[in-house]
């Protein structure tokens, strides 16, 4: 016989497709006794479906992969099997029943009106809360406790179902730092009494803190199943992402003497961006990171006016300003370079020369009003000269040119304008490896003549290589804000997919 202790669940081969989309495909999963098995991955991973799955919420496709409860066989048509065989699944937001007691949602499922015996059920319930740390009343409805408190009624009643394995779903997302020790206590003490928990979250920190194996899933598969011991925090990131991490920081320069200039003061647009500070000193450049839909290019739209903020305040140099469209931006010195460029930015059907002055009218017209094309062309040379643009002449359709030489054109309209604040959104996004290289230049020599630059992009060995703090955005929230020593990839990648290290 072995002494390996059986698995109390395995799931083999299970897979789930919902409408076209295949959200697992064949995934093996198993439960110890006695252990925490935490589940990683990350969003739209496919953790919560295999838990809904081991549940009885949903059902796995038919034909492939099975379920097995102490090495028998089992299928669930709904929780209700799920819970006759032990399992218990505590929600990120309490399913409890929100109008009933505490008492009442302990026993919820066992009470029956006829036989009960209320004042043995209250010294029970009184007992377990004890056992649980539950401090509220008992006859308080559930409505009226904190999502913590939910929580641990709905382990309270995992207990009275005697649950030998409890999924909990991302339950510490809104907890505060005491509650989530208290959870994190309770975890180890279901554990100690041979009880199996398997754990979703984000923040590895919890994870590595108790956790005895952990499974990473990426795109609806197990990538792998470890022990907590041979797993780092750059591995759990690395497995989650599927690559390599290997961007280190350039030897930058950080610009600490920057004194603030631009400040954003937890600004916001509701159901958009929210809470969102942040301040950028003359000759610095602030990295903004985040995923695609984070929000990044809907501050940078607010900041230039073309979605006004709605919460919050600007201040320029110490003084609040209204900054409610594009005109009032320039007028304060702000500009936007839009990530895309050919749509918004440019012109293409115009000459370079159009383009590259339209914004400063005044700057190439004489007292009567007309376009001088002398100065016109003067300022076209100065602007695309400064940045080394390589076209034939003034006068050529901005639609000839390379990507390149394109987002020169556009960063040369915006200089004309003598701006304070840059912001540049994907400045290097489809242009080839030489072009950025001097992209990068003309930022870094913008940033050294003293503007304030703030630059969005999805590339972290750009962010990496020109910022001087970056902030990274999650969900329309600034996750991190991270100041230049402190820069890695490591620690950019896994704010932006709001895995809290
Ligand atoms: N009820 C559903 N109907 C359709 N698609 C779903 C449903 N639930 C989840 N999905 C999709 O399945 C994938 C995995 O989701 P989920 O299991 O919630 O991931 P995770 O919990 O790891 O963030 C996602 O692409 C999600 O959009
Ligand atoms: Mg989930």
């Amino acid at each position: 016989m072995s002494a390996e202790p059986k698995q109390i669940l395995k799931a083999a081969g299970i897979s789930k497709t919902f409408g076209k989309s295949r959200v697992l495909k064949s995934v093996d999963f198993d439960i110890f006794p006695g252990e925490v098995h935490a589940l990683i991955g990350e969003n739209g991973a496919g953790k919560s479906t295999l838990l809904k799955i081991l549940f009885g919420l949903y059902s796995m496709d038919s034909g492939e992969g099975a379920l097995y409860i102490d090495g028998k066989s089992v299928s669930f048509e709904s929780p209700r099997d799920a819970i006759d065989y032990g399992i218990a699944m505590i929600h990120q937001e309490p399913l409890v029943f929100k109008d009933l007691n505490i008492i009442e949602n302990f026993f919820i499922g066992y009470i029956n009106e006829k036989v009960v015996n209320w004042r043995s059920l209250e010294k029970t319930a009184a007992a377990l809360a004890n056992d649980i740390g539950l401090n509220a009343p008992l006859k308080q409805k559930m409505e009226r406790l904190s999502v913590a408190e939910q929580q641990l009624v709905e382990i309270g009643a995992a207990l009275v179902s005697n649950a030998r394995i409890i999924f909990m779903d991302e339950p510490t997302a809104s907890l505060t730092p005491n509650e989530v020790e208290n959870l994190l206590g309770m975890i180890k003490r279901l554990k100690g009494e041979g009880r199996s928990i398997v754990y979703i979250s984000h923040r590895l920190g919890e994870i590595k803190a108790i956790a005895d194996r952990i499974t990473v899933m990426r795109d609806g598969a197990v990538v792998g199943t470890h022990p907590n011991s041979d797993l780092s925090h750059d591995n759990m990131i690395r497995l989650m992402l599927g690559h390599e991490l290997t961007l280190t920081r350039k030897n930058k320069q950080i610009n600490k003497k920057a004194e603030p200039y631009f400040r954003a003061e937890a600004i916001g647009i509701p159901g958009i961006f929210d809470n969102v500070s942040f301040s950028v000193g003359k000759g610095e450049i602030l990295g903004i990171a985040g995923l695609m839909g984070s929000g990044r290019t809907e501050v940078a739209r607010a900041l230039f006016g073309v979605t006004p903020v709605k919460r919050g305040r600007l201040l320029i140099n110490g003084v609040p300003v209204k900054i409610n469209s594009p005109n009032e931006a320039v007028r304060h010195g702000i500009v936007l370079l839009p990530e895309d460029r050919q749509a918004l930015s440019l012109f293409l059907k115009q000459t370079i020369a159009f383009n590259a002055t339209f914004l400063v009218p005044d700057r190439i017209s004489d007292r009567g009003g007309w376009i001088n094309r002398g100065r016109e062309e003067a300022l076209t040379e100065e602007g695309c000269g400064r940045l080394r643009t390589k076209y034939a002449g003034a006068q050529q359709y901005v639609e000839e040119l390379s990507g390149g030489n394109q987002q020169k054109i556009g960063i040369a309209k915006l200089i004309a304008t003598n701006p304070e604040i840059l912001i540049l959104d994907e400045p290097t996004r489809g242009i080839d490896i030489g072009a950025k290289e001097e992209v990068y230049k003309i930022i870094e020599r913008l940033s050294e003549e003293g503007k304030c630059i703030i630059m969005i992009s999805s590339e972290t060995a750009e962010i990496l290589a020109l910022s001087d703090k970056v902030m990274v955005m999650y969900e329309g929230r600034p996750a991190a804000m991270i100041p230049g020593e402190e820069l890695n990839e490591v620690n950019i990648l896994s704010a932006a997919h709001d895995l809290a290290v």
